[in-house]
């Protein structure tokens, strides 16, 4: 479908970042902030836990880490996208459940049982189907679309379009403070 957000080129803003040797990859334009995330602890980086620095990150715009080797979506959502996401009914869902490792399993998949902290989501960034990395602001939903088998999710996460099975996973995290947020 047409990207009805054309016309908002900050939600465009991706800032993907790589741990470890690899350093900083993918940042495509010099306009974007540069962001030192992370820390990553030596030859057990893939197993650990990472920090975020979500100060730089403004409304609107994700930034893409890696964590134990797959993306990680941080994405910081406009007080639009919340009050939309908060009034979808968990009935008018594919998956129910929250997918919130934070929660109980069976954790009903509301839109604050998908948010991290205000206006915070925290996402594995692996579509549930087979694996593909979902992207940003595309789909029907406002969400994420999935370019290998057509599968949407919207601003919470949630499946929304199969064929994917189950919203995007929330992975533990920590806040650590109102700006820096530990996952894992
Ligand atoms: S891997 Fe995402 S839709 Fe198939």
């Amino acid at each position: 479908m047409a990207d009805a957000n054309a016309a908002e080129p900050t939600r465009r803003d991706f800032i993907y970042i790589a741990t470890g040797a690899a350093g900083a990859v993918g940042v495509a334009l010099a306009a974007w902030p540069f962001i030192d995330q992370m820390n990553p602890t030596g030859s057990v980086l893939a197993l650990s836990s990472i920090e975020v620095d979500l100060a730089p990150v403004q409304p609107g715009q994700q930034i893409v880490v890696t964590w134990r080797s797959h993306p990680l979506f941080v994405r910081r959502r406009t007080p639009k996208e919340i009050a939309e996401s908060r009034a979808v009914p968990v009935s008018a869902l594919l998956d129910p459940l929250a997918r919130n490792a934070n929660l109980a399993e069976d954790a009903p998949a509301t839109d604050q049982n998908r948010e991290t902290k205000s206006e915070w989501l925290i996402l594995v960034g692996v579509c549930t189907h087979l694996g593909c990395t979902p992207t940003a602001f595309e789909g029907n939903y406002g969400g994420w679309l999935c370019h290998c088998h057509g599968s949407q999710y919207d601003v919470a996460g949630r499946v929304r379009r199969g064929p994917a099975p189950r919203n995007l996973d929330v992975p533990k995290y920590t806040f650590l403070s109102d700006t820096r947020v530990k996952v894992g």
